[in-house]
């Protein structure tokens, strides 16, 4: 692990608050014992991500992610498990013991982050100061930047050689050329071993991340290169597409406005920020990535969006990749999205400067700005000839993906309304393609696992019947039908259930393992699976059914191994606890490591917060699950020796095969008639000599 110690993950789990943590990637509102928000690690616009902060979990009933604040932070920055625990050690102050390798990663991205500082300090001089300088203070005059904009952007001038900085940074900051190639501030020549500057000529700009460290720069050409902005590479500090230009200055601004304005281009937000649209930002002509839009809305709380779109037609396009990204989660909660036009088919920062009228036109563009989806139909209908009918039919088809983004049904309906009028076809048309497409691209599935997270938070997770009745409700019929208690969801039980199954679905009903004609008046079971779930959740709920289930289970291995490698864990910590949440704690501390193990822990908490409020008899518990593991290595063992039949060596192995065959058939007869401990133990033991003949696993030497 690394030098990272349970203590230390313990410690950082301890102070790290999982809400607090989730909430700078995710708008998160609260709902009963949860915060629910849309989840970071699938598209979706409407919520289905959830975060327990007492539990110290999360889970997306959309697309089945979970676990503790560690996966979260794994997850989402895609880095490791020791990674993700320095992280947030770091940040909530938690000493960590480093190991070499890791204190070099990070002095490396420190070094880093220092050279950038450097940089900027020493092209900020350059276009103050110096003589080389003049050319770029003339041009920033000419495009009317004041002293103070270029201080607060930290502008600076890189002069026109070929080793300026990196004599400046290997003299003064002592770094190597090869470490100031990594930061991407200088490059190797082709074939050869010595290094030049990568900014040549060129007015630098600061591009930071919300910290307001700058991780890289854009040098706009002050000469006749080809390229009239050159960006920073990728580097360890730097990712494209994780920031928004201009963010740290905007921040404030954001928040006070409870709006943001999106722009293309660098002096497209600096420009505003000098006329007071404080709260512009840019995304530096490439599409919204969802991390960008993510970060956009962590400032607006639920509020006002507005993108400001280049006149041509490519940097439309462009933004209107980002604005699909930035369209799916403003749905999801509610943010109002709008599109700045501005006349004439200037950027902000031209209309801006045009003449004095420039800020009151630009304040009207925004106060003017059309929701986007108005926007889209316009732009839509304003290409389509509506008096031909070719021309009626390409109009609907391209209004119907623009309203089926529409989160609300009413919503939808009254622009299907409107539109069946404007184009002139019928209503009930362009509503039933609007539902296919809705249907094709999966938009209402969201809908759904939104409304599963919605009836698990009322009425718990648990839906009844799965081997054993619940006290007093929730019977579950034994031909599969799979009434789910309470929720307003009857009626649509066959909706895709193998497409869209997840384990907050109620597990089907399975088909009986031992061949059909079977007696089967038991209540369809439940797979080991679930039944192990159920069993690893009781040692979570109180110390009584601990002190219990951990005696009665004592010798029985789970088949599945990582509810086993959980067993194991709880049995590794016996008594040796304070409290259930004191165990829980220790368990997620000593898996948390293993980021599978983690999840399936998670699906354990989440089981037992959901059982803890029915009062489940532990005996039943423990009798079902291990009746279900029983029925699983026996069935195991049928389909071993059918293999086995297919394969004998002669009539005899044949014959003797195919008797074990009959009696196990009869064995899972009485399995599933058996009404006590004794006859279950009975099974087990006729059960084992046969898989100790037929089943090489040492797994299975498990005693009563
Ligand atoms: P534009 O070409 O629209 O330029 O690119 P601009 O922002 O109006 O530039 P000025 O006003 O002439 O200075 C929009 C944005 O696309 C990125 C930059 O972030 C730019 O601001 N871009 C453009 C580049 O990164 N490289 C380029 O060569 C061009
Ligand atoms: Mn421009």
């Amino acid at each position: 692990m690394k030098g990272v110690t349970t203590d230390v993950i313990s410690e950082v789990r301890a102070r790290a608050n999982i809400k607090d943590v989730i909430s700078e990637t995710v708008v998160l509102k609260r709902a009963g014992n949860y915060h629910k928000g849309l989840c970071p690690f699938h598209k979706e616009k409407t919520p289905s991500f959830t975060v327990n902060e007492d539990k110290g979990i999360f889970k997306c009933f959309g697309c089945a992610e979970g676990g503790d604040v560690f996966a979260f932070v794994q997850k989402i920055k895609g880095i490791n498990f020791y990674e993700a625990v320095r992280d947030l050690a770091a940040k909530y102050g938690v000493a960590l013991v480093e190991t070499e390798q890791e204190r070099q990663e990070h002095d490396r991205r420190s070094a880093i982050f220092m050279l950038y500082e450097q940089t900027t300090v020493f092209y900020q001089k350059l276009l103050k100061e110096s003589i080389e300088g003049e050319e770029a203070r003339k041009y920033l005059e000419k495009r009317g930047i004041t002293a103070e904009t270029i201080e607060k952007f930290r502008l600076g001038y890189a002069p026109n050689t070929w080793d300026s900085l990196l004599n400046y940074l290997t003299a003064n900051g002592k770094a190597s050329s090869a470490t100031l190639a990594e930061a991407g501030l200088v490059r190797q020549k082709q074939g050869g071993t010595s290094y030049f500057d990568l900014f040549r000529n060129r007015l630098m700009i600061p591009i930071c991340d919300d910290r307001g460290r700058v991780i890289a720069f854009g040098g706009r050409t002050l000469g006749d290169d080809q390229v009239k902005y050159l960006n920073s590479p990728e580097t360890p500090i730097y990712h494209k597409g994780l920031h928004l230009f201009g963010m740290h200055l905007a921040k404030d601004q954001i928040r006070e406005k409870d709006s943001v304005i999106v722009v293309e281009g660098y002096f497209d937000a600096i420009t505003p920020h000098q006329f007071g649209f404080g709260n512009t930002v840019a995304t530096l002509g490439t599409a919204l990535t969802e991390q960008q839009a993510k970060l956009l809305v962590r400032y607006t709380e639920s509020k006002r969006v507005y993108l400001s779109f280049d006149a041509d037609d490519a940097g439309a396009r462009a933004v209107q990749r980002g604005v699909e990204t930035l369209s799916q989660i403003a749905e999801g909660i509610g943010i109002e999205l709008r599109v700045i036009r501005v006349p004439g088919g200037k950027d902000p920062d031209e209309c801006l400067r045009q003449d004095e009228s420039g800020p009151t036109i630009f304040a009207g563009a925004i106060e003017n700005a059309p929701l986007m989806i108005d926007y889209q139909i316009e732009e839509v209908l304003d290409k389509s000839a509506l008096s031909s009918h070719t021309g009626r039919i390409e109009a609907a088809g391209n209004v119907v993906p623009i309203i089926s983004q529409l989160k609300m049904a009413v919503n939808r309906m009254e622009y299907i309304r409107q539109l069946a009028g404007r184009i002139n076809i019928r209503e009930e048309e362009l509503l039933s393609d609007v539902n296919l497409y809705r249907r094709e691209h999966g938009l209402d599935k969201e809908e759904r696992a939104a409304m599963r997270a919605a009836s698990f938070q009322r009425e718990g997770n648990y839906q009844g019947g799965q081997g054993f009745q619940r006290k007093g409700g929730n019977f579950k019929g034994g031909g599969g039908g799979n009434f789910k208690g309470g929720g307003g969801f009857k009626g649509k039980k066959s909706y895709d259930r193998d497409r869209d199954h997840n384990d907050y679905e109620e597990p089907r009903p399975e088909r009986p393992r031992f061949g059909s004609g079977l007696d089967n008046r038991r209540a369809a079971p439940a797979g080991h699976t679930e039944a192990e779930k159920q069993l690893l959740a009781l040692y979570l709920i109180s110390r009584d059914d601990h002190k219990r289930v951990l005696s009665a289970m004592e010798s029985e291995r789970l088949l599945s191994p990582e509810h086993q490698k959980i067993k194991e864990t709880i049995e590794g910590i016996g008594s040796a606890f304070q409290s259930i949440e004191d165990l829980r704690c220790q368990l997620q501390d000593r898996l948390a490591p293993d980021p599978r193990l983690s999840a399936y822990l998670t699906e354990i908490i989440l089981k037992a917060d959901a059982l803890q409020k029915q009062d489940l008899p532990v005996d039943v518990v423990v009798m079902n699950c291990r009746a279900r593991i029983l029925e699983e290595r026996m069935s195991n063992l049928i389909q071993t020796l059918r293999n086995g039949l297919v394969n004998a060596q002669d009539d005899g192995e044949e014959r003797e095969i195919q008797t074990t065959i009959i009696t196990l058939t009869r064995l899972a007869v009485e399995l599933r008639s058996s009404k006590s401990l004794e006859e279950l133990v009975l099974l087990k033991n006729k059960i084992e000599p046969m898989e100790a003949k037929y089943i090489q696993r040492p797994s299975m030497e498990s005693k009563v």
